[in-house]
């Protein structure tokens, strides 16, 4: 075990409520049998997690009082596929998980394989003191891939989509007194067979670039009381002007007066701005002068929302992303200005829980990490994240370039990479075209509240990308400006480029071709109609000991496909240095307005990250990338007529390597 440097402690504002009635459920009979697995590689958050995790409020936009968690040790059986027709009601099950982990990862207890069909069961009581009239309300924050959720003994809802928030009134379901039963049948074929769903980088078999999948529960459990006629969504925009655009979504399709308080920034007591309005339908109303959201300063208002008898807090923050023209060149603009997005490719993943963070703490180091030394952006890599992930983006100042989890590649791998020969199938299957349609509309809607996404990714690299007229990307462009106006659209990152959406963006390893009068191999050349970006590049790896890898034979055995590999740390960080210097100068002399660097950790066989899979060590030289990353803002700053732009840093936080590496 490596010496662990003490980690650094957070001062994020934290928005858990003052009175909540959120605890653990754990039932000390199903707690005796989950022991945490001693996974291929844990971090330093592994030991802490216990049996109570992920225990912060989970929905900090639409946040009501009565909660109660249910994470924690549920039992787990593993299933076939008709079994969802014969329900195991009022039986234990034969082993124990710790939701929400992945059935895959070490967490969980189970950390299985060919996770396809599952059983979770759980019991709970539903707190006396919550108002006979109301509802109870089961909230999942997201099960990969699909769900038929059962209480005390009948079916009381279904959800297909791995990435996505859903609940279930169970008010009906419930008995008068004593335990209820939760049970919930889980189908995640993955990549299995011809079957085309939504899912990123997972595949059943992991290969290099291509990670071990995620299946079942990977977010929090959690029951809430809430008014009959209740907020179900709350769409809230809120520009540089101070104009806000509000929807609020009620149950019953009613439509009621509403009351928005806005309050100071500052100061909780204090109210900055009240409106009223109706629900189902947008309404519009001016603040005077609020202080903007930027990365420099990402300041967050809270709102008050009253509807009926329902009352519920969130906040917003004012911003507003834009294209325009700066000097003949199409730029990105954040509040009228334009801003240069350097980000990395952001995967989250976790080597001891795979898609869920160990803590939210963990999570949050990596976006420090990030902050620290100098990005003001992340591409959240075809995953989506818990809400508290991007209310962390929002209060630390870091803008997201989201991106829908993609379908399989449809294509192989291009250029072929020796060791990621991942199954390829053929595009144009129309039912899962549909549906990742139909998802990608979720996606939108689900997050259009958060003020650090700025841009939305459609494709990424072709893969489950129909390259045929009529090119699905023009429609979806339109479909994602009809639900979300406040946003660009990167619609197709890296690959198959046919002119759509606000950005031309290529992928290029390592060195950048972003907005460059040059371009190679799977790149394609600039389009000056539309704004530069560098959707991916660097890339550049460095091998590790055994002690901070992902220890799989078969992961080691590829680590010599990551595309550079670079003999010790300090070439690694003169290699940094000069192809960083490559993409300055193509903001210096060319149309480059933005980059995302490949990435943000290293993900089991590839060694690329910022910092290693374990987050043990952060390979960055943190003088020279501060000074490096300072370069590029300062080089775009040059090029908008601005004098500079100071690089937006997290306020008194060192991070220091965490341990070294010869
Ligand atoms: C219900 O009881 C819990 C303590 O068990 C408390 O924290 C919570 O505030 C109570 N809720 C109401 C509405 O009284
Ligand atoms: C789970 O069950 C499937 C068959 O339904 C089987 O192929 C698989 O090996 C089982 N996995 C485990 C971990 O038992
Ligand atoms: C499940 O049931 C269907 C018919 O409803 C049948 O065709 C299929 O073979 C069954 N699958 C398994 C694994 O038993
Ligand atoms: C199309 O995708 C669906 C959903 O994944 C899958 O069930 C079906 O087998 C696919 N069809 C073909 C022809 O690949
Ligand atoms: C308000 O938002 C809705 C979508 O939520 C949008 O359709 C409408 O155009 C917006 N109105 C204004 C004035 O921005
Ligand atoms: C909700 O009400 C509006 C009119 O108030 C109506 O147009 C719409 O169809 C209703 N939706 C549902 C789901 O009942
Ligand atoms: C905003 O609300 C959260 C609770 O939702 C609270 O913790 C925080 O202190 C509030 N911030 C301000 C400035 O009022
Ligand atoms: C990387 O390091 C591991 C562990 O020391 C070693 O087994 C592997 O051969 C190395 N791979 C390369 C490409 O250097
Ligand atoms: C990568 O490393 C493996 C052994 O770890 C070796 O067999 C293979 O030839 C290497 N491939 C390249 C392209 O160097
Ligand atoms: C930065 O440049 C833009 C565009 O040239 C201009 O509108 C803005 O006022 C400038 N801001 C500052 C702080 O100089």
């Amino acid at each position: 075990m490596r010496f662990l440097a003490p980690l650094v402690t957070f001062l994020l504002p934290t928005v858990a409520l003052a009175a909540v009635t959120g605890s653990s459920n754990t039932d000390k009979r199903a707690t005796a049998g989950y022991v945490l697995k001693k996974g291929p590689l844990d971090t330093p958050w592994t030991e802490k997690v216990g049996t109570d995790p992920w225990p912060e409020y989970p929905r900090p936009q639409l946040q009501r009082s009565d909660w109660l968690n249910l994470n924690g040790v549920w039992q787990y059986q593993n299933a076939t596929a008709n079994e969802t027709n014969s329900p195991p009601f009022g039986t234990d099950l034969k082993q124990s998980v710790l939701v929400p982990y992945c059935l895959e990862s070490a967490l969980s207890g189970v950390m299985g394989s060919r996770m396809i069909w599952s059983w979770y069961r759980t019991t709970f009581d539903v707190p006396s003191n919550w108002t006979r009239n109301n509802r109870v309300i089961l909230n999942f924050g997201a099960v990969d891939y699909e769900a038929t959720v059962f209480v005390n003994g009948r079916k009381a809802g279904f959800n297909r989509g791995g990435y996505w928030a859903f609940n279930i009134d169970i008010t009906d379901f419930l008995h008068s007194q004593g335990k209820n039963e939760l049970l919930v049948f889980v189908y995640d074929p993955t990549d299995m067979g011809n079957i085309q769903i939504p899912l990123g980088k997972q595949v059943l078999e992991p290969s290099h670039i291509f990670y071990t999948p995620c299946s079942g529960i990977w977010q929090t459990v959690w029951i809430e009381s809430a008014p009959r006629n209740h907020v179900t969504q709350l769409d809230v925009s809120a520009d540089m002007h101070g104009e806000v655009n509000v929807t609020v979504h009620i149950t019953g399709n009613v439509s009621i007066p509403v009351e928005i308080v806005i309050h100071e920034a500052n100061s909780p007591d204090s109210i900055k701005h009240t409106a009223t309005g109706t629900t189902g339908a947008a309404f519009q109303f001016s603040v005077a002068k609020p202080d903007l959201w930027s990365p420099s300063s990402p300041t967050l208002y809270n709102i008050t929302v009253k509807a009926g008898s329902d009352k519920v807090q969130s906040y917003t923050g004012f911003r507003t992303i834009s294209r325009g023209v700066i000097d003949g060149v199409k730029r990105p603009l954040l509040n009228g200005e334009f801003v240069f997005l350097f980000g990395t490719l952001d995967q989250g993943y976790w080597p001891d829980g795979l898609y869920t963070p160990p803590s939210r703490e963990a999570m949050i180091y990596d976006l420090k990490a990030l902050k620290n030394v100098g990005y003001n952006m992340l591409r959240k890599h075809i995953k989506v994240e818990t809400a508290l992930f991007y209310q962390a983006c929002d209060q630390l100042g870091l803008m997201v370039i989201q991106d829908m989890p993609s379908l399989r590649p449809s294509v192989p791998v291009s250029p072929p990479t020796p060791g990621c020969n991942v199954d390829s199938v053929p595009v144009g299957n129309v039912s899962a075209q549909n549906e990742f349609d139909r998802q990608l509309a979720i996606l939108i809607e689900q997050h259009k509240s958060y003020p650090s996404i700025v841009t939305w990714i459609i494709y990424n690299e072709g893969w489950g990308q129909e390259t045929k007229r009529e090119y699905p990307e023009f429609r979806l462009t339109s479909m994602i400006r009809s639900l979300d106006p406040t946003r660009l659209v990167d619609s197709v990152t890296g690959w198959n480029d046919h002119g759509a959406g606000d950005f031309h963006d290529n992928h290029h390893y390592s060195s950048p071709q972003c907005g460059t009068p040059f371009y190679s191999i799977a790149s394609t050349p600039y389009d000056p109609s539309r704004i530069a970006i560098q959707g991916e590049f660097g890339g550049i790896g460095h091998n590790l000991t055994i002690a901070n890898m992902w220890n799989v034979q078969k992961s080691i055995n590829q680590i010599n496909n990551t595309y550079e590999i670079d003999a010790d740390l300090t070439i690694w960080n003169r290699r940094a240095h000069s192809i960083l210097g490559e993409l300055q100068e193509q903001i210096e002399l060319y149309a480059c307005s933005g980059a995302v660097w490949t990435q943000t950790t290293d993900v089991e066989g590839e060694v690329n990250g910022m910092l290693s899979y374990d987050r043990r060590i952060n390979r960055m030289d943190l003088d020279m990338w501060r000074s490096d990353i300072q370069g590029l803002y300062d080089a775009a700053a040059a090029r908008s007529g601005n004098s500079t732009t100071k690089v937006p840093r997290a306020e008194g936080l060192a991070m220091g390597l965490m341990s070294g590496v010869e």
